[in-house]
């Protein structure tokens, strides 16, 4: 039997990148994976995926910005398994024009909600479920930008992806007494269709020596598949050759 046998897990953003990566690796354990995105298309791709594997998968598309589209998704969760063990709390979104030159109000709504106010739904939306099992994992990407506010990413991803962190701290302050964990990963650059929205465009050469969606899919299966007494409350994942030491470097030299 695999560590993860009789567990549901909520994926969102599980139509591509580190979302993809962490829904099939989270079912190779044995964990039904139910997958959310916007978009309907991806997220069967990913089912299939899952099925071809072995695994259970089950489509629950939404937009994830609303919260009566949440609630739905988590009561439609409750209806078929009476459970969610494991939300692996990941959708998120950047825009093209992201500096304070040219943010608008509607675009720093845009990231904030899609970051942050999302990821407050889906949390508020599963504790309940968590609760009445006295058992819980939340894993949170935030990102490099939620430590270190970065321009690259832009102020509303940064202060968006430092909510993100706050939020998952806090999560374990109260709900530890409930047996509820919560992790939040900051990755630095991953190759995912994200890195599309990069207003300075990336080659195909620097994608490939970035950290990949299945590395930081591995480690959110690492985390899901801990023990119920440990919670790893924070970690950060980077590429070995991480572009801005590379350029602090190079800097250096000059
Ligand atoms: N790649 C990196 O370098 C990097 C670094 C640090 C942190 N991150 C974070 O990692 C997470 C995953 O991103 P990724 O890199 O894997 O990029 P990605 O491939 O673009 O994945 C983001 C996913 O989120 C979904 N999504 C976005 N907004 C949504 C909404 N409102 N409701 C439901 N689903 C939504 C998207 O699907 P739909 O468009 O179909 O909705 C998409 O599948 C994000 O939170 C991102 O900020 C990425």
């Amino acid at each position: 039997m695999e560590v993860l046998t009789g567990k549901v897990a909520w994926v969102t953003g599980a139509g591509s990148g580190i979302g993809q990566a962490a829904a099939m690796a989270l079912a190779k354990e044995g964990a039904a994976v139910v997958l959310t995105g916007r978009r309907r298309e991806p997220l069967e791709e990913t089912a299939a995926a899952i099925k071809r594997q072995g695994g259970k998968a089950v489509v629950k598309p939404g937009d994830l910005m609303k919260a009566p589209a949440v609630a739905r998704i988590v009561a439609d969760i409750d209806k078929k398994f009476g459970r969610c063990d494991i939300l692996v709390n990941n959708a998120g979104l950047n825009i093209l024009q992201r500096s304070w030159k040219q943010l608008s109000p509607a675009d720093a709504e845009q990231v904030i909600d899609g970051n942050l106010t999302s990821a407050f739904y889906c949390t508020t939306a599963v504790l309940p479920l968590m609760r009445r099992h006295k058992d819980g994992v939340l894993i949170h990407t935030s990102s490099m930008a939620g430590r270190q506010p970065s321009l690259l990413s832009g102020p509303a991803y940064s202060a968006a992806k430092h909510g993100v962190v706050a939020m998952s701290h806090t999560l374990n302050m109260e709900e530890c007494v409930n047996g509820i964990r919560s992790c939040v990963v900051c990755p630095g650059e991953v190759a995912t269709p994200i890195l599309d929205k990069r207003p300075v465009p990336v080659t195909k050469e620097e994608r490939g020596r970035m950290a990949q969606s299945e590395d930081v899919g591995d480690l959110i299966r690492y985390i899901a598949c801990l023990p119920p007494h440990i919670v790893i409350n924070e970690v950060m994942i980077n590429p070995t050759w991480n572009r801005g030491y590379v350029a602090n470097l190079q800097r250096g030299k000059a």
